[in-house]
């Protein structure tokens, strides 16, 4: 049970499976108090789904402790889910955050951890693997991010926050994803600091 003034920093473990410029933008404003006060949250643990991530090594230049969970490493994907779990739950975390973590989350694992994720669209349009792939061919002109809990669907959790991007002439999905992720960055930040400050209003 946590309270409205924590003494102490909001516990966070980062899932990634790629670069983690969403990792490292958190990893550069952990620590920070908000205008109040207030602690800020802890990034305590970094975990992957396949060895050799960016994220993962962004997170041991820090000293973070990092782990790996290979799907292939495990004969069923309920025992991989069994895994994940175990290695997340002994950082002990508030909060699980998701930052382009490319696998669906277990049933037990979101019964246990509070967990949010990121999305490179604004939802509900665009779910899925592709998201800025598949608002570029539709034709859209403005596109964004989205932040929301997860929960057992794909992509279709509460909204905690959206930022809208203009689909530029000529944007290439690299291109479009590029300017998304400028925007991403800022609002996991506010996102993860929000969610810190006001632990009572969800972490129970
Ligand atoms: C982010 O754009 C995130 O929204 C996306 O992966 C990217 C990770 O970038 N996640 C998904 O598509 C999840 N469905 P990063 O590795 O540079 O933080």
């Amino acid at each position: 049970m946590s309270t409205a003034t924590p003494a102490e920093p909001l516990r966070v473990v980062v899932l990634v499976s790629g670069t983690g410029t969403n990792l490292q933008a958190l990893l550069d404003a952990q620590g920070a108090s908000d205008p109040t006060g207030r602690k800020g949250y802890a990034v305590v643990a970094v975990g992957a789904d396949r060895p050799g991530t960016g994220g993962e090594e962004r997170a041991a230049g820090r000293g973070i402790p990092t782990f790996t969970v290979r799907l292939a490493d495990y004969p069923t994907r309920e025992e991989w889910d069994r895994a994940l779990l175990e290695n997340v739950s002994a950082h002990t975390p508030d909060l699980v955050v998701l930052a382009g973590f490319m696998k669906l989350i277990g049933p037990e694992f979101l019964r246990t951890h509070p967990t949010i994720n990121s999305h490179p669209a604004l939802l509900p349009s665009f779910p899925g693997a592709h998201g800025v792939r598949d608002a570029l061919a539709h034709g859209v002109k403005v596109t964004g991010c989205t932040i929301f809990w997860v929960d057992d669907g794909v992509d279709t959790g509460a909204i905690i926050d959206q930022r809208a991007v203009r689909v530029a002439a000529g944007d290439t999905e690299e291109t479009l994803h590029e300017r998304i992720k400028v925007e991403e960055r800022v609002m996991f930040v506010e996102t993860v600091r929000g969610l810190a400050a006001d632990r009572a209003a969800w972490l129970t």
